[in-house]
């Protein structure tokens, strides 16, 4: 039997230190919960924001100084120390402490221990609230540029490429049934551009998240006389946030990055499920490099494209992590919350995961063997070039509903026969219309299917040439 608990139950002991000396131990008689402490905790992710914070530090107590609320002695004092910080970090000698939850917190006592006293005024008038919304900023800059030079990276490899391949015809699909022939280049093109908006969102990002929040305080602005127009400049940002409140609690810029980044893997998957199927002995239109393949454990003859397919994989955990952020932030009062550290993974994990893709996909490509004569011959077939036959009717006078008809029924008839297009004589096709002519073979053919093509945008060589010089100069831009 259980015994009756008494009212009055004895406190747990109370620790002999300061609880864990956290910065808040003045407000705190009992330590944290080991389980407690490790759930709150942020560190193991966090950390990576350290030459961030280390930025922003060393700006806040210049900006102070400037303020009047540290001498110039204690700025050097702090400065110097946070570039102690700043050394063990680089050398691996930092002692992180999960203990003090973050990796704000672990600089600051850092600072502390290496500066002495001096080193617990670096804070004043600067809350963790703000000082995450800076460090996140700087890091996006960084995740912007570093991703959008694997995005340029990979529209380089598919421009090389497609240089390669402007007179190499491929079927061009439409349900995955040959429709109309294109050439290889246009193909490859095609995601260039794609990639150059998803270049352009990422950018766009960058530029609106291009705001000063560091010194919004907790959430009312901090009350030392802070010059935040030139501490924006020193950190190079365009201008200071206009209402605390929001600075604080704002994480659009994440989502935004991880649209983009969503954007970005839905494109990378589609190119990667064009090429895993190319791979297909039933296509054969593409063989992957070893060096990009794998075997299989059991089956000696088996060649699998696993790159190419976790490449296409991975854009369910992009989508997943912009989903998990978003939902995150609904419904969050304003203004900081603590669910607001649950950004971080997601974010990290969609750069991280974009960087691998980006660091395999463009030497994946480089390595890549197209079958040009398998895609030539693929071109030509299964009445690849009847549109032509239809538009050549067009050219002698007929409405092309009319036309549409009269080939149609000309394929019906091939089909009947089992036959091909190219292998109808003149008089056979006469028999449909008489405006063919001796002219009609060559107005059929897949090069002169590809040749009609040659409006802006379309797939003749010409005009693929054009799209080329185009990229080319979209991708010199920064
Ligand atoms: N680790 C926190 C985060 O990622 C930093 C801000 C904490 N602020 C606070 N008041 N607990 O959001």
């Amino acid at each position: 039997m259980k015994k009756p608990r008494s009212p009055k139950r004895p406190r747990p002991a109370r620790p002999a230190a300061p609880p864990a000396g956290k910065p808040w131990s003045g407000r705190f008689t009992e330590g944290a919960d080991p389980a407690a402490e490790r759930f709150t905790a942020s560190l193991a992710f966090d950390r990576r924001l350290w030459p961030w914070d280390l930025a922003g530090s060393v700006a806040w107590a210049r900006a102070l100084a400037r303020a009047g609320v540290l001498t110039a002695a204690e700025r050097d004092a702090i400065v110097g120390g946070l570039e102690a910080v700043r050394a063990e970090l680089e050398a691996g000698t930092f002692p992180f402490r999960p203990e003090l939850e973050d990796i704000h917190m672990n600089i600051e006592r850092r600072l502390h221990d290496l500066v002495g006293e001096v080193g617990g005024k670096l804070h004043t008038g600067r809350s963790r609230n703000d000082q995450i919304a800076l460090d996140e900023r700087l890091y996006l800059r960084d995740a912007v540029a570093r991703t959008g030079g694997g995005l340029r990276a990979t529209q380089e490899a598919l421009v090389a490429r497609a240089a390669e391949t402007l007179d190499a015809p491929l079927p061009g699909y439409t349900h995955l049934q040959r429709a109309q022939p294109i050439v290889l280049a246009h193909h490859l093109l095609a995601y260039v551009f794609m990639l150059q908006r998803d270049r352009e969102r990422l950018r766009d990002c960058g530029r609106r998240a291009d705001v000063l929040p560091l010194g919004a305080g907790a959430l009312a602005g901090t009350a030392f006389p802070i010059d935040r127009e030139a501490l924006a400049r020193e950190l190079g940002f365009a201008a200071a946030s206009p209402n605390s409140l929001d600075a604080v609690s704002d994480r659009d810029y994440v989502i935004e990055f991880l649209a983009a980044a969503a954007v970005t893997g839905m494109h990378l998957s589609r190119l990667a499920a064009d090429l895993t199927l190319w791979a297909t002995a039933e296509f054969g239109f593409v063989e992957f490099s070893d060096a990009f393949a794998t075997g299989s454990s059991l089956m000696p003859q088996k060649k699998n494209p696993d790159v190419a397919e976790l490449i296409r994989g991975k854009s369910g955990r992009l989508y997943g992590d912009l989903v998990a952020v978003l939902t995150t932030m609904k419904g969050l009062p304003l203004a900081y919350n603590s669910d607001m550290q649950e950004d971080k993974e997601p974010w990290f994990d969609s750069v991280d995961t974009l960087e691998a893709i980006l660091g395999v996909l463009p030497p994946m490509l480089r390595a890549l063997t197209f079958r040009t004569d398998r895609m030539r011959r693929a071109a030509g077939e299964h009445f690849a070039t009847a549109t032509d036959l239809a538009d050549y009717l067009v050219k002698k006078g007929l409405p092309f509903r009319q036309a549409h008809e009269v080939v149609g029924r000309v394929v019906r008839y091939a089909l009947d026969e089992g036959k091909t297009l190219e292998d109808l004589g003149l008089a056979e096709l006469r028999r449909f219309s008489p405006l063919v002519d001796g002219d009609v073979k060559d107005a059929i053919t897949v090069e002169a299917s590809l040749r009609a093509r040659a409006v802006t945008g379309g797939t003749a060589p010409e005009a693929v040439r054009r799209a080329l010089a185009l990229a080319r100069t979209l991708m010199s831009a920064p």
